[in-house]
């Protein structure tokens, strides 16, 4: 049973905003990676293959009633990373270009998963300006501007948020470190430090349309509606035809699908639609941006197929009357 309320404990938190105090309690925070597991027979340090384990020859699950709570946790945390991984290599593995922004990035998880996939699929070849932008306020709850105390002041108010991300003081240099030793594009990784509404400034947006930026992959993990929508005023006119757009919280947050619906909604007036492509296990979700292009109709005729459908439904209800005269017949022959 309390392994059980443990479990759940994990999904309450992350739909709360809270899942960076359940890492920092597996000691999963930064470079450190997965701690190791108490069990003797599953062990996930080093053990690449732990995961497969537990599951049986012809791909069910084994009994996992003798695991204990460390293994539990292991295995929902790996799962949840590695959905999140296949996503970064999802994106990358058709990429076509423009800048990766990452928008909550604290520890720096996702953020070097897609270094990684870019650095997989050669993706430096064929996109060698790409830059690789992790917006978060990594640690630091100050800010100079009113309004941006006004909107944390009413964040906090409702239910704590970013004072739980703050317990640990300002993080910067220990996140430049993290890039430093994943080792990929250092150079080209941008960490801006700040609350959104400070660092996505217009002059930064003008900036970058001048210079005819766009986002290849707008990569969204900001936990709240509030700031998810920040996040999509911003980005609404740099996304472009075949950017990525994933929502960590798609499948979970209310709020966040509606505000998804709206931009998506609003990106017609740019002639562009939304596609999904995936899931991130129960609670993210990457689609991607089309141009609405007009094309030539299909020329199909399906005036034939129409008329041999209706005879087949005409063949098909007379055949039934037939069986249901000869059952009433029979009936009543005794
Ligand atoms: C779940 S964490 C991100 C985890 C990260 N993507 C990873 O897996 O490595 C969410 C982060 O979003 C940041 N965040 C949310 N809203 C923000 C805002 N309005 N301004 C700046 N940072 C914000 C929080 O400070 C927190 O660090």
């Amino acid at each position: 049973m309390r392994k059980q309320i443990r479990n759940t404990a994990v999904g309450v938190l992350k739909r709360a905003g809270l899942a960076p105090m359940v890492k920092s309690l597996m000691g999963l925070n930064g470079a450190a990676g997965l701690n190791g597991s108490s069990a003797a027979k599953i062990n996930f340090r080093g053990d690449h293959h732990c995961f497969d384990r537990y599951f049986k020859h012809h791909g069910t699950m084994k009994s996992t009633a003798a695991l204990s709570d460390q293994d539990r946790m292991d295995a929902c945390l790996f799962y949840q990373y590695r959905e999140k991984s296949e996503c970064a290599l999802t994106a990358a593995s058709s990429y076509y270009g423009g800048d990766y922004m990452e928008f909550g990035a604290l520890d720096l998880n996702t953020f070097r998963n897609f270094l990684s996939a870019y650095d997989i699929f050669r993706l430096d070849e064929q996109y060698p300006d790409t830059r690789f932008y992790a917006f978060d306020i990594f640690g630091k709850m100050e800010t100079a501007n009113a309004e941006t105390q006004a909107f944390v002041d009413k964040m906090e108010s409702s239910l704590p948020y970013f004072s739980k991300f703050t317990l640990r003081g300002d993080l910067l240099p220990e996140h430049l470190e993290y890039v430093k030793q994943h080792g990929l594009y250092e150079s080209r990784c941008h960490l801006v430090q700040g609350y959104f509404h400070d660092t996505l400034s217009k002059d930064f947006k003008e900036r970058m349309l001048q210079e005819g930026r766009c986002i290849g992959f707008a990569f969204l993990d900001c936990n709240r509606p509030e700031n998810y929508k920040i996040v999509f005023e911003w980005i609404y006119d740099l996304m472009g035809v075949n950017s990525y757009i994933y929502l960590d919280e798609y499948l979970q947050v209310p709020g966040v699908h509606e505000y998804f619906e709206e931009f998506t909604e609003k990106l017609k007036a740019r002639d562009l639609s939304v596609t999904y492509i995936r899931n991130a296990a129960g609670f993210g979700a990457l689609f991607r941006i089309w141009g609405n292009e007009i094309q030539e109709p299909l020329e199909i005729d399906t005036t034939a197929a129409a008329a041999l459908a209706c005879t087949r439904r005409e063949e098909k209800q007379s055949e039934l009357k037939r069986k249901l005269a000869l059952r009433e017949e029979r009936r009543r022959a005794g």
